[in-house]
């Protein structure tokens, strides 16, 4: 099973509709692949005890984990919190999520600048890759449980655009809209 994703339909409708072109452009997961964006696909009932997640957390280092219940009613300052999260940004290290319910949309610019969505449900783990432009917002379900994952302690500070001089942005650029050095591991499947 592999991830849904489009190329986005660009206007000032609801963030949270699917913003699909007519007719609708599917993006691969090779085409994902291609942007650094990993992928697994988990069994989401099993998180608290699962060997898969164990195993991808123990060979990427992903040392600190906690959850994320994003819903209207159970977070403070929650308009502003997803403004911000909305908002085109960037990360010093990678962003990774595990969808445990619910669902939601990552929006990641491709080697174009162009909005790829990319519709997370339970069981997606996506890590998205340091110095890659993104945001997230809910989809019109307004809810989504996340696990964040993270090499240490986190840092969740978002670096909004424009970040053209910013080491992890210098280096996304060089490795992978560049395509100097060779692709990185692509989607791994288990
Ligand atoms: C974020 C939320 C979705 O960091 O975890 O964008
Ligand atoms: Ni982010």
């Amino acid at each position: 099973m592999a991830l849904e994703a489009w190329f986005m339909q660009e206007d000032e409708e609801d963030q949270r509709l699917p913003h699909q072109k007519n007719p609708p452009e599917y993006v691969s997961m090779d085409h994902l692949a291609g942007l650094a964006v990993l992928y697994w696909k988990l069994d989401p009932n099993k998180y608290e005890n699962d060997p898969a997640l164990d195993r991808i957390r123990q060979e990427r280092g992903y040392s600190f984990m906690d959850l994320l219940d994003l819903r209207p009613d159970k977070v403070e300052n929650y308009d502003h919190k997803l403004k911000n999260f909305f908002t085109e940004h960037i990360h010093a290290d990678e962003e990774i999520r595990y969808c445990l319910e619910g669902s939601g949309y990552f929006d990641v610019r491709d080697k174009s600048d162009k909005w790829i969505r990319v519709w997370i449900k339970p069981g997606d783990l996506i890590v998205l890759p340091a110095g890659i432009y993104h945001r997230f917002t809910l989809d019109i379900d307004n809810y989504i449980k996340l696990m964040r994952l993270f090499v240490g302690e986190p840092v969740w500070t978002p670096f909004n655009r424009p970040q053209d001089d910013h080491p992890a942005r210098k280096k996304y650029v060089t490795n992978i809209i560049q395509d100097i050095v060779a692709p990185l591991e692509a989607y791994i499947k288990i």
